[in-house]
């Protein structure tokens, strides 16, 4: 019976954009919601923006706009860049919403009726230019400890001291530089200690990882306190019921913001039903997807408001790391704070959804983006190995067997290898653990390559005997790489639509490895995913980096020529320089076929094995060599050169060949020990 799921990520908030840790997050959560639905669940995916508390009024008034207009403005920003990274949203909402104002009245009424309210005088730091309570990142002043200036209400990061905000020396509200004063104020708590033999259980019940279990257990020994869920006017969220002036704090509708979210799709769509997901004998499941960072509000408020107020609690709580880049902090001076949008000026969104399914394991350990690991995995793994599978094999089926597939699976064993691992693999996506799913499948994609390596369909190819052979054998090619595309398929969507285009077939769900394709005709192979260049993600921590202070930009003459000087100077005579060489991308190539072409006395059409993808090129080699003799001999291929349309076809590159021209031209000897893709350095 297929499983009804209700998925979701963090709510971001509304006062800025997203980075590449949203970035994280949101990929976990797609490829797992992907993952399901090709499994035929039903798997809804909705999020929203986390709009209401007092950053979002200040910014507002600072922009001198409505906090409407704000927060809807910046739904629109974060729905687009989700967008960008492939991310299936089924809905992606607002807290501040009429849904999210009825659940959140509701929750708390019935909380009210359950006993699990009450209110109590608290004091607070006020500031009385502005008319505001402060929290304690909204003040400022000097450390009670170490006397270092500047330092939050909350902790020193000189020294590391945490203290209450009316602690600080000479505290200063960071709003209006008042001095604040202590104001007592009624708040409204959730009596959470009543849950803590609740959450004991729970958190032990497979809802939470282990590890985490273990760091909450720390918390529930200590017994747990209420939780103040109000503010004070003024505030952008929901007033309490029954008040004027107060106000639900951000974190108490931040996660009903899951269940408006989804209440709102279920208004649009016939299929789904709130109460068939919420009510406290549901049999859906309710899966969310969090940092570390907000364990404690997601597993043991969230479960006991949720009881308290008889819904149903979530079946698991899957718990992220943080992510550094480069094996720190993202930082703005390095450019490694790198926004959403940013990433997406400059990279494929594929790249990072590989990268980060391949260091994704379910536990909660911090994950690094190595930029250089990440273009070396992206490179190496799916445009050296998966996508070669095809490329190596998909032309001799087009051209000598019109692309259709034999009839049987040439070694069995073999085929037979991919097949088992159709469940285990399932069973890692289940688990959150892509890492080990993606080594799986790099460890297929070796052995399908070395499949090919072994059987050289490029030399079979040109003894007439042995066309079967190719057939059969370029065929179980395409299979193993059609069983690939299906793997990776969660990770990779739209590499996996192509994949569905070149072997004409419709979407591939994940039971479809298990069979392979048998006398079916493919089309034609045409590149799937482009190598990352360095130079990409060079100018993508160069956009990142927050602007030079103005002391240093613009002023000393420079005292080197710069690029633009050399450039121009360069251009003045027929030299090029060291900048202009090094753009020229020489790889070795392996001739899979070489064609005369009719009307030119002079040319070849020679296709080639560039490692990770075949190319045509048109070449003016026919006085040297006979075009069969051509066929398995290397080459080298300027590979970076735009592709050129000529009266016979597009040449994609430039084949190179010494020697005095006519019929003494020389191509590169045929046991040079090269491999197609090589660097020729
Ligand atoms: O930590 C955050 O960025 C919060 N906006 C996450 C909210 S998740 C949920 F509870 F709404
Ligand atoms: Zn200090």
């Amino acid at each position: 019976m297929s499983r009804r799921i209700l998925v979701t990520s963090a709510l971001p908030n509304a006062n800025g954009p997203i980075h590449l840790g949203h970035v994280l997050e949101q990929i976990q959560t797609d490829i797992w919601v992907r993952f399901q639905r090709m499994r035929g669940n039903q798997a809804t995916y909705v999020c929203a923006d986390d709009t209401h508390g007092t950053a979002t009024m200040i910014k507002a008034e600072q922009e001198g706009i409505s906090a409407e207009a704000l927060v809807e403005n910046m739904r629109q920003l974060h729905l687009a860049d989700s967008e960008g990274f492939l991310i299936t949203h089924d809905n992606y909402y607002s807290t501040h919403s009429p849904e999210n104002q009825h659940y959140s009245e509701l929750i708390y009424n019935r909380l009210k009726e359950a006993d699990l309210i009450f209110t109590e005088k608290v004091e607070q730091l006020y500031d009385p230019e502005k008319g505001l309570f402060l929290a304690d990142r909204f003040v400022v002043g000097t450390c009670p400890r170490c006397k270092a200036p500047d330092q939050y209400g909350d902790n020193c990061e000189a020294c590391g001291a945490t203290y209450n905000a009316n602690e600080l020396i000479e505290p200063k509200s960071i709003f209006s530089g008042a001095t604040p004063e202590m104001r007592d104020s009624e708040h409204y708590f959730f009596d959470l200690a009543k849950y803590t033999e609740f959450l004991k259980t729970w958190t032990r019940s497979d809802a939470v990882q282990d590890e985490i279990a273990n760091k909450l257990a720390e918390w529930l020994d200590d017994g747990l306190r209420a939780w103040d869920i109000s503010r004070d006017a003024p505030y952008f969220g929901f007033t309490i019921p029954g008040t004027t002036d107060k106000y639900f704090y951000v974190w108490m509708d931040a996660p009903i913001g899951y269940m408006a979210s989804f209440q709102n799709l279920c208004d649009s769509r016939g299929d789904l039903n709130f109460d068939d997901y919420w009510a406290p004998d549901s049999s859906a499941e309710v899966h969310h997807f969090i940092g570390k960072d907000i364990v404690n509000f997601h597993a043991l408020f969230w479960p006991a408001v949720l009881d308290g107020a008889n819904f149903r609690t979530p079946t698991k709580v899957h718990t992220h790391g943080f992510l550094t880049v480069d094996g720190t902090k993202m930082s703005k001076s390095r450019g490694t704070f790198i926004l959403a949008k940013t990433y997406l000026e400059h990279l494929n969104p594929e790249y990072l959804r590989y990268y980060f399914a391949a260091k994704l394991n379910g536990s909660a350990d911090d994950l690094d983006l190595n930029l250089e690991d990440f273009a070396a995995r992206v490179n190496s793994d799916l445009v050296g190995k998966v996508i070669n599978i095809a490329s190596r094999t998909a032309g001799f089926l087009v051209k000598q067997f019109d692309g259709v597939l034999a009839t049987e699976i040439h070694d069995p064993e073999l085929m037979s290898q991919f097949h088992a691992q159709v469940e285990p693999i399932a069973k890692l996506f289940e688990d959150g653990d892509t890492a080990k799913a993606m080594r799986e499948i790099t460890a297929l994609a070796d052995a399908a390559n070395q499949y090919i390596a072994k059987h050289e369909p490029w030399n079979m190819a040109k003894d007439p005997e042995q066309r079967d052979a190719v057939q059969l054998v370029c065929s179980q090619g395409v299979n193993m790489f059609r069983c690939l595309a299906i793997f990776l398929k969660p990770t990779l969507p739209a590499t996996a639509g192509k994949a569905e285009e070149f072997l004409n077939v419709g979407p591939l769900t994940w039971d479809d490895a298990s069979t392979p394709l048998l006398g079916h005709s493919i089309n034609k192979f045409k590149p799937m995913l482009q190598r990352i260049e360095g130079a990409q993600i060079q100018k993508m921590v160069e956009a990142s980096k927050e602007p030079e202070a103005p002391t240093t930009k613009g002023s000393a003459k420079p005292e080197k020529q710069t690029k633009e000087q050399s450039k121009n100077a360069a251009e003045e005579s027929n030299e090029i320089t060291i900048d202009d060489f090094m753009k020229v991308q020489l790889k070795v190539a392996r001739i899979i076929d070489a064609q005369p072409v009719e009307g030119a006395d002079k040319l070849l059409q020679l296709t080639l094995d560039v490692g990770d993808h075949q190319r045509q090129v048109f070449s003016g080699i026919k006085a040297a060599y006979e075009a069969a003799d051509l066929v398995g001999r290397l080459t080298v291929v300027v590979a970076n050169l735009a592709p050129r349309k000529m009266r016979f076809g597009v040449s994609e590159g430039m084949v190179l060949a010494a020697g005095p021209g006519g019929s003494d031209i020389f191509l590169l000897s045929p046991d040079s020990g090269a491999e197609p893709g090589m660097d020729v350095k």
